[in-house]
């Protein structure tokens, strides 16, 4: 009989594994993850099978007969299948949470010589900043293929979570605290980073681009950024431009705003910001600098407040919130 659930198990394992259950893996985490996961269900399911097995069979050759009503014998257990039953299941999950441990343990290990990337997270946005590389800002996360890069973490407001599915791993972002986790990526291509914690109204649009690169483009990559943010060497840089900020700080996952080819709704619309400094009765400059720094002194018939971020006047230098102003009010 338990040859039998053991078959049945075998060939339940065949059909499950057959399917693709899972993204196909894009880093050296995921690889591990996944056997860990197929190492707890081929258990699971081939306990399932034999358990399964014997309750078929006993239904079968146990029933009743037709007009038998005797009691049946009684039974004082059997010590050797106890013993069984409980050695067997202390063996497996002592086995899973063995094999879970050393998992979690390399999964966390950067190795001597990390790529740094830092992240940095807001309602409903990602931001990248990279130190290792003269420490540009980007709002596209770019990894080199097969190096252990190290992400420290942080919110600007709310919990957010970090997660690539190809890549597995998945960190929590907490304000005023910062996490980190390890990705070495293994798979060139593009990816799309998520936040799976529900921050807010715009918590479904907050998703990022990634890609992976060899590590010839990524220094190139990296090179190109530096020197655009750093304004081509001279003093005190370029100019803030208003359409990258807009990008960069995540305005079009919640607003409507032609010019950026955006199409969010969670938040106003921002093409007709003319009108709506007239409705509240400022001017225009006045009306989106304060709806940009203060969001909730004036609120747009129809939305609520404690939607927008109200942190904005800290992350933002004056000038970029100008900036800001003018590209919003399409005048640069
Ligand atoms: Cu950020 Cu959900």
């Amino acid at each position: 009989m338990v040859g039998i659930g053991l078959v049945a198990g075998l060939i339940t394992t065949l059909v499950a594994v057959g399917f693709e259950w899972l993204p196909k893996s894009a880093s050296e985490q995921q690889d591990r993850i996944e056997f860990v996961y197929w190492f707890a269900t081929i258990i699971c399911i081939v306990i399932f099978s034999v358990v399964a097995g014997w309750l078929v069979y006993a239904i079968y050759a146990f029933r009743v007969k037709p007009g038998d009503d005797t009691d049946g014998p009684p039974i004082h257990g059997h010590s050797g299948l106890e013993v069984a039953w409980t050695a067997i299941p202390a063996v497996l999950v002592i086995a899973i949470g063995v094999v879970t441990a050393v998992v979690l343990s390399r999964n966390a290990d950067a190795g001597p010589n990390p790529l740094h990337i830092k992240v940095f997270a807001q309602q409903f946005a990602w931001r990248f900043q990279y130190p290792d590389n003269g420490g540009f800002t980007s709002n596209e996360l770019v990894m080199p293929l097969d190096r252990a890069i190290k992400f420290e973490m942080t919110s600007a407001d709310v919990i957010h979570s970090f997660w690539i599915p190809e890549m597995g791993q998945k960190q929590d972002l907490l304000p005023g605290v910062q996490t980190s986790i390890v990705v070495t990526p293994t798979r060139l291509g593009s990816y799309t980073l998520v936040c799976t914690e529900l921050c807010g109204a715009g918590h479904a649009t907050m998703r990022g681009p990634a890609r992976v690169v060899e590590t010839a483009a990524y220094t190139e990559w990296a090179k190109k950024q530096h020197e655009a943010s750093s304004g081509g060497g001279g003093a005190g840089g370029a100019a803030p431009d208003g359409a990258k900020l807009f990008a960069a700080n995540g305005c079009g996952g919640c607003h409507t705003f032609k010019p950026a080819g955006s199409d969010g709704q969670v938040g106003p619309d921002l093409d007709t910001l003319a009108d709506a400094a007239k409705a509240a009765g400022a001017s225009p400059e006045e009306f989106v600098k304060q709806s940009i720094a203060d969001p909730n002194a004036y609120l747009a018939p129809g939305y609520q407040g404690g939607v927008m971020p109200g942190t904005f006047a800290k992350t933002l230098k004056p000038e970029e919130i100008d900036a800001l102003v003018q590209y919003l009010l399409g005048k640069e």
